[in-house]
């Protein structure tokens, strides 16, 4: 199977390069060599490479530059994604397109499920919303898989961020009223590789949708805030012998992150609006693959354990 990776350079990119070299013929095009904002050039490079499977891991990420530059946003997170889905159905090839927990306005109080209405609040959530739309216009035999609080080694992310600033500071804090799942990109790895071999497996001779396509939500199992999640990582870290000086986290309002300074705690006040609560519910990966995600504190565990220990 011939795969093809955009956003090869990021923080998922990156990781299924790593994961996938030794098990598909895996081709990655990272920002400076592909950038999606300009359409031509997409349709150009994609075009002229053969492949059955194409997973796009690119896209604008920051939530709050999002917010000033919508046009952007919109271009890469929603034009492009129609544009990718399009050149793969010429090819007769699958796309794999990854979107957001943001895409919901976080007012629910139960795992969002792929049926829930999608409401964003931000220009970031609006963009993947509109992105994962056009590439089910155009086939709705692709995928699209909805990720949240996504960590792993190819890229820092808030926990890595978090560890950091213990491993300097005796005070940490961190968001106690904000609710999702952290998913490591491991696992979403894992995933694919099932959501791969259904499709082989299902389709002789060539791929076929097999049930994965449309919507899928998918993070490791359970829910935390902020500052639970950091406070695992911590505690983690103690355990696997990483040297800290803070070891508690304190908690912080939401509504605290609209005003903060720059400078204050480190961090930058916020311009995009989050949602409060966005916990990706994952029956239906369950139901369809007979697999459920391991619990975020395991996977995060695994991550400090491999990656930050110094035993
Ligand atoms: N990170 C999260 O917590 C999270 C949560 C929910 C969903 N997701 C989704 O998961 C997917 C992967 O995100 P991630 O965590 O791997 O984020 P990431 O580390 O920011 O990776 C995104 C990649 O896209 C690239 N990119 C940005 N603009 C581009 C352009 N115009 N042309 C080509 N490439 C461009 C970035 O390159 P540069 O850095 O060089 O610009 C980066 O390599 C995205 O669809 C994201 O929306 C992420």
């Amino acid at each position: 199977m011939k795969i093809v990776i955009l956003g090869a350079g990021g923080r998922l990119g990156a990781a299924l390069m790593r994961e996938f070299r030794p098990k598909y013929d895996v081709v990655g095009f990272d920002h400076a060599q592909l950038d999606l904002s300009n359409l031509e050039g997409l349709r150009e490079k994609v075009g002229a490479t053969t492949f059955d499977v194409l997973i796009n891991a690119a896209a604008f990420t920051n939530v709050d530059a999002c917010e000033i530059e919508r046009d952007r946003a919109f271009r890469i997170n929603a034009e492009a994604p129609g544009v990718v889905a399009e050149i793969c159905n010429e090819k007769d090839a699958k796309l794999i397109h990854f979107s957001t927990d943001y895409v919901f306005d976080g007012e629910k109080r139960a795992p969002y499920t792929e049926e829930d209405q999608a409401n964003p609040i931000s220009a970031y959530g609006e963009s993947k919303l509109a992105g994962e739309k056009n590439v089910l216009a155009v086939d709705d035999g692709h995928l699209v898989v909805r990720v949240s609080w996504v960590f792993g080694p190819d890229r820092p992310s808030f926990v890595d961020a978090m560890i950091k600033r213990a491993q300097q500071d005796e005070k940490i804090d961190a968001i106690s009223d904000k609710f999702s799942t952290p998913t490591y990109t491991h696992d979403i790895a894992e995933m694919l590789a099932r959501v791969l071999d259904d499709w082989s497996r299902r389709a002789p001779g060539g791929l076929g949708a097999g049930r994965l396509h449309g919507i899928l939500h998918f993070a490791n199992a359970g829910k935390c805030t902020w500052q639970e999640y950091a406070q695992w990582a911590l505690d983690c870290c103690r355990d696997a012998g990483v040297f800290l000086r803070g070891r508690t986290v304190g908690a912080l309002k939401l509504s605290e992150m609209t005003r903060l300074r720059q400078g204050s705690g480190g961090q930058a006040p916020w311009v995009a609006r989050r949602p409060v609560y966005s916990v990706l519910s994952t029956a239906k990966y369950t139901e369809l693959t007979g697999t459920a995600p391991r619990a975020w504190r395991e996977a995060v565990n695994d991550y400090i354990t491999r990656f930050y220990s110094k035993k």
